[in-house]
């Protein structure tokens, strides 16, 4: 493959998975007709130096009715950056929105004034210019809003899209590519009679998090895509505010884990199901090259039951661990590439944990009793004037974070990666998903996760969270320094 192909593939398709998507090889809701989803605003030409608009738009998501969304750029889910490694980072942030709001490039070590901390945030009517150097593997990264208080509204109502960092050793692989190379935004939502994305939550869904019912991709229910015999790529992210999803195919078919948050892993994994909490990436591998033509495969979230129940009693279509489906692939012609999942995938130095300098604990709670309280970080809330630990660039730290309280919390920290050495306590294992390069991880009921941290090398203020995002919006972040 040329470098000029591609590199106008990269720049059509810019501000615009979602949109290139939807034009080619459009997601179809079930029995909705022809896809609903073509069209829509012009594109800016530019991914390094382009406009997002933060505003307010009225899109179909049912088919009934329309649903008016806060959007970056005016289509749901956000326009997919694509940046190469090296490349600066060049966007610039137009806040139409009534209230103040911001980008977080969530998983790129962005400098601290870049990285769109709670207070750092465009007025209504301003803009805020972000420019940067990527300077990171190939990767599936993303980005949402993030201002104190707000980031679980601003989200839930349809701000948060894929930044996808290219680098030549991933290019190397010859993964899929093209039309076979499918990023998809999995978020749940509730299904309300005025088709709004209203969100009210009630006290139960500030503790639990709120929850929806229906499980959509890219913005889609019951979302199918028609796809091309082959091998393919898929790039999922958890972009819910509270959901986790248990992913799996409908058939069982096992499918191979190529990446997670922080890029590659060091070989594919195989398994048939995986838990993705908030905030997380998986990339996998899915064979669809010996499937009939008119074949649907269905990916889903399967059924799970918590340890200690959820607040507000189980059960219910809202409950964490509902099943629900997700996206079908509908194999509509043949002829794609039959493909290969690749033996090895990149080199990772595992982390050299007998050369932390200090270890770190964090401990979530969400305070006694049955209805708990708030939720904490070290005993403490957020505080924006309160810096809470102050950590040397480029170190590298032992974190062990412990979940003492009765709900999974995501764990998520910018300025840094880490890998996940231990879990203690929560009775599961490490899993596919978190292997690699990390920035979130789930931790279960009264689980305890050593972390191996690679602190990033910015200089400057930086949080760390759960990444549920009414947990978040409550105070369960803290402030830190890299100093
Ligand atoms: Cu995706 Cu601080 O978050
Ligand atoms: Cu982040
Ligand atoms: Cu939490």
């Amino acid at each position: 493959m040329s470098d000029q192909p591609t590199r106008r593939r990269f720049l059509r398709s810019a501000f615009g998975s979602g949109l290139a998507l939807w034009s080619t090889r459009p997601f179809a809701s079930a029995g909705a007709g022809p896809a609903r989803h073509s069209g829509g605003p012009a594109l800016p030409p530019e991914l390094e130096a382009g406009t997002l608009v933060a505003g307010r738009t009225t899109r179909p998501v049912w088919p009934d009715r329309p649903t008016e969304l806060w959007t970056f750029g005016g289509v749901y889910p956000s326009p997919t950056l694509r940046v190469r490694r090296g490349e600066m980072l060049n966007v610039r942030l137009e806040n139409r929105l009534p209230e103040p709001t911001n980008v977080h490039w969530h998983g790129l070590l962005a400098p601290s004034d870049m990285d769109g901390l709670p207070m750092d945030l465009a007025a209504p009517g301003a803009a805020l210019d972000y420019v940067f150097r990527v300077d990171q593997r190939a990767g599936s990264y993303w980005y949402h809003p993030h201002p104190d208080m707000r980031t679980a509204f601003q989200v839930y109502s349809g701000m948060a899209g894929f930044l996808i960092v290219e680098d030549e050793e991933e290019r190397a692989l010859g993964l899929p590519s093209g039309e076979f190379d499918v990023p998809i935004l999995l978020q749940d939502r509730r299904l309300l009679a005025d088709r709004s994305f209203g969100y009210q939550p009630s006290v139960m869904d500030l503790m639990n998090g709120y929850l929806g019912e229906v499980g959509l991709a890219n913005g889609v229910p019951d979302a199918s895509l028609r796809v091309t015999a082959g091998l393919h790529r898929l790039r999922l992210l958890n972009g819910s505010n509270a959901r986790i999803f248990r992913l799996g195919f409908r058939d069982a078919r096992p499918f191979d884990v190529i990446a997670t948050d922080g890029g590659l892993l060091d070989r594919p994994r195989r398994t048939t199901t995986l838990d993705l909490g908030p905030g997380e990436r998986v990339e996998l591998l899915v064979d669809l090259s010996r499937d009939p033509l008119g074949r649907a495969v269905t990916l889903e979230s399967l059924p799970f039951q918590m340890a200690a129940p959820m607040l507000g009693g189980m059960g219910g279509p809202f409950a964490q661990g509902a099943s629900m489906p997700l996206v079908s692939l509908e194999v509509e012609r043949a002829g794609g590439p039959a493909g290969r999942v690749p033996e090895r995938l990149a080199h990772l130095e595992p982390f050299p944990a007998t050369r932390a300098e200090r270890t770190r604990a964090f401990t979530l709670e969400m305070g006694p009793g049955m209805m708990g309280g708030p939720p904490t970080i070290n005993g403490r809330r957020f505080d924006a004037g309160r810096v809470d630990a102050r950590v040397p660039a480029g170190a590298l730290e032992l974190w062990e974070v412990s979940n003492q309280s009765t709900m999974p919390h995501p764990f998520h920290a910018h300025g840094v990666q880490f890998e996940v050495l231990e879990r203690i306590g929560g009775g599961v294992g490490i899993g596919p998903q978190d292997l690699g390069l990390k920035d979130t991880v789930l931790l279960w009921p009264n689980e305890r996760l050593r972390l191996g941290v690679r602190i990033g090398p910015h200089r400057g203020l930086f949080v760390l969270h759960c990444h549920n995002l009414e947990h978040e919006d409550a105070g369960m972040m803290s402030l830190f320094e890299i100093v």
